[in-house]
Formats: structure tokens, sequence, C-alpha cells
């Protein structure tokens, strides 16, 4: 068994608060993602994990012992950095051996081991190779394959796949998604890339500035953000945010009024509120047809249509506010300047103006 538990943590540098209060818990065989902007404290966590950095209050287990004095080689952890500082004078073979042999590891279980993970990576060809003959997918692989051989109770990803081009990284990721889904280890993985957040987290962790905002599946904090900038964080293109405000009963924005009576009431906790955000994200618009007088539906200008294939991105202004709708591509777009944009009042999310926080009950 090897959670991965935080009490408490705190990190200073110096005066500097890095990591601000941080309690959460990694299950075993779990699959965790860290993930933020840059300097949000992504891998100041991963490297008190380490024991690369220490810890400035606070306690960190991993398999119910807690490792805050334990030194990096004794926390049954192995971890996989941005830049793989494969040794380049050693071929791949030794780069895998080279640890297990510090470790005095019998030579026949170092060569089951090399060539176990050299098979779950399909790099057996390659083993005689320097890192200089490798391609940076296959030096990725390498790098991974060294973790892979300590066989470790806990992996640690610090953003491995950032040297990539976008298509490897694309297929790298479903790689290591795979290489969890078969070893079954617990793994924490730090990206900046909500994308990647997404696609491989069992759950995945938001930080801001050192503070956890939201912890959840994948699904749940899409659907259900804690927070405005959750809600914007996650998903691309971003949420769109509106500014409204509350009166007589009506959810008012711009010069359009959406009765709260009925389904508003019953989601969203209005009773203090004057001003709020509305959330909708850019495929919960939509272009309502011109019979269609039911549905709430904002007036808006269209500044921008941009076509990827798969979709197109309307880009609109709502007074000073622009907003993106996805719309697909065989959609109706009406061949004017000014459309009404619909959306589902069920798909939308509200925010309290000051505290940012969701108003969902
Ligand atoms: N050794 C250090 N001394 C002082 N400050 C540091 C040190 N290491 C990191 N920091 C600061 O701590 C904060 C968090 O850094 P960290 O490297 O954890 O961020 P990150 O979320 O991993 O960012 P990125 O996405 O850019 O890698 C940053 O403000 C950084 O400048
Ligand atoms: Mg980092």
């Amino acid at each position: 068994m090897a959670e991965v538990v935080f009490k408490d943590v705190y990190k200073y540098f110096d005066d500097t608060l890095v990591v601000d209060n941080f309690s959460f818990q990694v299950n075993d065989k779990e699959f965790v993602v860290i993930v933020g902007p840059s300097g949000c404290g992504k891998s100041t966590t991963l490297r008190m994990v380490a024991g690369l950095e220490s810890i400035t209050s606070g306690d960190i287990l991993i398999g119910n012992r807690v490792v805050n004095d334990v030194s990096p080689k004794n926390r049954d952890i192995a971890m996989v950095f941005q830049n793989y500082a494969l040794y380049p004078h050693m071929d791949v073979y030794r780069n895998m051996a080279f640890g297990l042999k510090l470790q005095k590891i019998p030579q026949d279980e170092i060569d089951r081991r090399v060539a176990r993970a050299a098979d779950i990576l399909g790099i057996e060809p390659l083993l005689r190779r320097k890192p200089k003959q490798l391609s940076g997918g296959q030096r990725q692989r390498v790098a991974v394959g060294r973790a892979i051989v300590r066989e470790p109770s806990v992996f640690l990803f610090d953003e491995p796949l950032s040297n990539l081009d976008a298509k490897l990284r694309v297929q790298m990721r479903a790689e290591i998604k795979k290489l969890h889904d078969r070893l079954r280890t617990t793994m924490m993985y730090v990206t900046h890339d909500q994308v990647e957040a997404m696609t491989m987290g069992d759950r995945i962790v938001i930080l801001k500035d050192g503070v956890l905002q939201q912890a959840g599946t994948p699904m749940d904090v899409y659907r259900y953000p804690e927070n405005m900038f959750v809600a914007g964080f996650i998903g691309s293109p971003s949420m769109n945010m509106i500014q409204a405000y509350v009166s007589n009963g009506q959810l008012v924005t711009g010069n359009t009024s959406i009765p709260i009576e009925g389904f508003f009431e019953k989601t969203f906790n209005l009773d203090d509120v004057s001003e709020c955000i509305v959330g909708i994200r850019p495929e919960d618009f939509f272009i309502p047809t011109s019979t269609d007088n039911q549905t709430p539906a904002f007036d808006a200008t269209i500044e921008l249509i941009e076509t990827t294939g798969a979709e197109v991105l309307i880009h609109c202004s709502l007074n000073t506010m622009s907003m993106v709708i996805r719309a697909m591509p065989d959609s109706y777009i009406p061949d004017a300047n000014s459309i009404k944009v619909g959306f589902n009042p069920a798909r939308m999310h509200l925010f309290d103006g000051k505290s940012e926080m969701t108003l969902r009950r």
C-alpha cells in the first residue's frame, strides 16, 4: 500500500510562502495530477514528496510512514524530470541499470528488470545506443524506464513531456496512462497543461499561489468548478464569464433578463447576492432557430469566426465583454453581424461577483 498523504504542509523559501497549508491524500494505485499556472508550487510539492526539498511544517506520509526526515533514496519513490538527465556516456541499458548497480542488486535481477522495462516501453532495439543517438521521445522513454526498473511504490513525474513536440506529447501521455494501467502503482504527475491533467488524472488537484483550489475527478471539476479560477483554468477555450446582477427576481445582463423563479432558485443560492458572474462554456451556447423564443438568449455581435475543421469558434462581443461559442462546422451561422446566442440554463454556472466562489447549492 502506498498512499501519499499531505497533512497541513507549508513550505517557505525564506519569507516567501509557496505551499500554503496543503492537505490531500493520494490513494494507493491512484494517478493524481497536480495542475496550475507557472510558479504556483507544483514542482515544490512534488519535490517535498521526493525529499529533494524540505518541509517547513506539516507531515508527508508515504505508505503510512512519515517521511519528513527520510532521505530521498529511502523513500521508495522514483522521479522523472522534464530534462531527463540521462548519463551521456552510458548506453540505454547502463542508464537504466546504473541505479540498481549502486543498490548492489544481483546482476540477473538487474537484467530481468531492464528487460521488462524495455519490453513495456518498446525500447529493446535501443539498449546499446547512447542518449545522443536517440530522438526526444526515445530519451523520454529511457528516463521512464530508469524509473520503472526501480520498482518503486510511488512514481513522481514533473512535466516529463514538455520537451516534446505537440504530437509526440499526445502519444506519450497515452503511453504513460497505459503504463499506469499496467503497473497499477501510485503516480503523482505535475503539469501546467490542463488538457494533460484532464486526460491523464484519475483525480486532479488544482493549485493557485500555493493554495489548493479544488480536487476531484476531471469531469467533476469540469462540471462543478468551485470558483472562477478553476472554472476559467479547466477547459479550452475558457469558460465565458458574463457580469450580471440580481434585480426583482431576475438575473440581468445587458438587455437580457432571465427569470430566477423555478430552476435557478433551486440550483443556486442567490439570497444575499447582488452582483454575480454568469459562466457559460463555449459548447453550451447555441444559435437558436428563428422560431425558438423560449430559450434565454443574449444579443451579441460577431467579431471573428475561426474554423479548425472539427469545430467552429465564433468570437462575439456582448456589451464590452467578449465570448466564444463553439459550434459544429455545419451549424447554421447567420450572415449578419448581430446574432442571438442561446444557452441551456441547466449548464449555466453562477459565481459570487465578490468572493468569486460558486453560488451552486
Ligand atoms: N529554491 C528556491 N528558492 C526560492 N524560491 C523558490 C525556489 N524554488 C522555487 N521557488 C519559488 O517558489 C514558487 C513555486 O515554485 P515551483 O517551482 O514549485 O512552481 P511550479 O508550479 O512548478 O512552476 P512551473 O510551472 O513554472 O514549473 C515560485 O514562486 C518560485 O519562484
Ligand atoms: Mg515546475
